[in-house]
C-alpha cells in the first residue's frame, strides 16, 4: 500500500502540503480496492442513522445526553446499559460531581480573586484569534491559578470521575499500555464567566483535537490508519493506540496533552435554553471530518475552510449532516460537570438576555502517558511562576498576584498529577 508523506513540523507551504497529503491518502484508499466516495459513504451512513436516533432522543426524553450521578461513579455502580450508551454518545453530564454549595463558594472565590487583583480593569482582551474560523469571541478568561480551580483539579472527586472517563477508552493494545487509566495529569485551563443579562453569539462548532496535524503527522496517521487506508469499519474512536506520544503542531492556543474527555465544572445553574454546551454526540464524527476534504467538491488545497493557527471549524457548508445531530446539554446545576470525547465536535449555543450567570471552570480528563507527562512538567513550571501555561497565549496576568495558589498547597492528587510523587 502506498505510504503517506508526513510533516513533523508545520509545513511552510500549507497549500502545497494539503495537495500532497490529500492525493496520497486518496491513492492509499484506492489501493485497498475501494473508492474515497465508498469509504466516506460508510461514515456518512453511520452519521445519518445516529443523527436520526439522536434527534429522536432529544425529542422524547428531552436530551440525547447520558446523565450519571457522581455517587454511582464513586461506588462503581454504573450499569452496563449506561456504559454502552456512553460509548455510543461520547458525552455525559455528571450530576452532583461537587456539592452545590462548594461550587457556589468557588464561584465567589474566583470573583474575589480576580477583583482583588483588578483583573477586569487591566484585561487587554483575547490574547489570540484562535476562534476566528468559527466567528466567535467566547467569554473565556486567562485565569489559571485560583485556589478554586486548583482545589477542584486536585480533588479526589475529580480524580474519581477522570479515572472513570479514562476507562471508557481502550488503553492497551498491540502489546502496549498507551496510558495509565487511574493516574491523571493536572491540566490547567481557563474559566468562562458570562454575566446575567448577557447576549452572546456563543461559540461556533469545532473540534479541539488538532488541525492540519491530524492528516500530516506520522503519529496521527497511525492513530487514524483505518480512516486513511480503506479499512474504515475497523476504526475505533475509543482506541488510544498511537495517541499518547508525539505532539500537536504549535499554536498560540493548542492541546499538547491527550485528553480522553474535555470537560468543565459548572459554578452556576444554567438552564438548557441559556447558551449551554452543545455536542455532536457521535464519537465516529472525527472520521467524517477527516474524510470530507478528500471528496471531489473541495478544492485541492483546502481542508474545508481550515486556517493555520485557528481552531478546526465544523460548518454548515461542509458538515451539515453532522450539525443535524448537534444536541444541547440538559439543565446544569452548580457542581455538575459536563464532558465530551476529546475528538468530538462541540459548540456553545447563543443566548439573548441570559437568565442567571454562566460560569464554568475547564478541567479535562488527561491520563498519565508519555505525552501528558511531558506537559505535566510544563504545567508545574507555570504553576510555580504563576505564568500562563504553554498551551495558551503569553498573557501571564497572575504572575504578580499574591493570593494565587502555591506549590506547597498541593495535596497528594495534585503532586501525583504534576509528576512530583
Ligand atoms: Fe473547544
Amino acid at each position: 500500500m502506498p505510504s503517506l508523506p508526513s510533516w513533523e513540523r508545520p509545513p511552510s507551504d500549507v497549500a502545497a502540503a494539503v495537495r500532497t497529503i490529500k492525493s496520497a491518502i486518496r491513492a492509499r484508499i484506492e489501493a485497498s480496492g475501494r473508492s474515497i466516495d465508498e469509504i466516506f459513504g460508510v461514515v456518512a451512513d453511520l452519521v445519518s442513522v445516529r443523527a436520526g436516533e439522536i434527534r429522536a432522543a432529544n425529542g422524547a426524553a428531552g436530551t440525547a445526553w447520558p446523565v450519571l450521578d457522581y455517587a454511582d461513579i464513586a461506588a462503581g455502580t454504573v450499569s452496563a446499559e449506561s456504559y454502552s450508551l456512553l460509548r455510543r454518545r461520547g458525552c455525559l453530564v455528571v450530576r452532583g460531581h461537587f456539592d452545590r454549595e462548594q461550587a457556589l463558594n468557588w464561584d465567589r472565590q474566583i470573583v474575589d480573586y480576580v477583583d482583588s487583583n483588578d483583573f477586569f480593569e487591566t484585561y487587554r482582551g483575547p490574547g489570540d484569534d484562535f476562534f476566528g474560523t468559527v466567528g466567535s469571541k467566547p467569554e473565556i478568561y486567562p485565569i489559571y491559578w485560583s485556589h478554586a480551580q486548583m482545589q477542584a483539579r486536585q480533588s479526589e472527586r475529580m480524580a474519581n470521575v477522570q479515572t472513570f472517563l479514562n476507562s471508557l477508552w481502550h488503553h492497551t493494545s498491540e502489546g502496549t499500555e498507551w496510558f495509565e487509566p487511574d493516574r491523571n495529569v493536572l491540566y490547567p485551563d481557563r474559566i468562562r464567566r458570562r454575566p446575567e443579562g448577557a447576549t452572546s453569539k456563543g461559540l461556533g462548532a469545532h473540534i479541539d483535537a488538532g488541525t492540519f496535524d491530524l492528516w500530516m503527522k506520522a503519529e496521527y496517521q497511525q492513530a487514524f490508519r483505518h480512516v486513511f487506508d480503506g479499512s474504515i469499519e475497523q476504526f475505533d474512536p475509543w482506541s488510544a493506540a498511537h495517541r499518547t506520544s508525539g505532539s500537536q503542531y504549535p499554536s498560540t492556543t493548542m492541546t499538547s496533552v491527550f485528553r480522553t474527555f474535555q470537560g468543565w465544572t459548572a459554578l452556576s445553574d444554567m438552564d438548557h435554553d441559556q447558551g449551554v454546551l452543545q455536542a455532536i454526540p457521535i464519537p465516529e464524527a472525527i472520521a467524517y471530518l477527516l474524510l470530507r476534504p478528500l471528496l471531489g467538491d473541495v478544492a485541492d488545497d483546502d481542508m474545508c475552510g481550515m486556517i493555520p493557527g485557528q481552531v478546526f471549524p465544523v460548518t454548515e457548508r461542509w458538515h451539515a449532516p453532522l450539525l443535524e445531530a448537534l444536541s444541547g446539554s440538559p439543565d446544569i446545576g452548580a457542581g455538575d460537570s459536563v464532558w465530551w470525547h476529546g475528538d468530538m465536535p462541540h459548540a456553545v449555543a447563543p443566548v439573548i438576555d441570559q437568565q442567571g450567570w454562566g460560569n464554568v471552570m475547564y478541567i479535562p480528563a488527561a491520563p498519565w502517558c508519555p505525552r501528558n507527562e511531558d506537559y505535566a512538567a510544563a504545567a508545574l513550571a507555570a504553576l510555580t511562576s504563576g505564568a500562563s501555561p504553554s498551551d495558551f497565549p503569553d498573557e501571564h496576568y497572575e504572575q504578580s498576584w499574591p493570593n494565587r495558589f502555591q506549590t506547597d498547597e498541593l495535596n497528594h492528587y495534585g503532586r501525583q498529577s504534576l509528576g512530583l510523587d
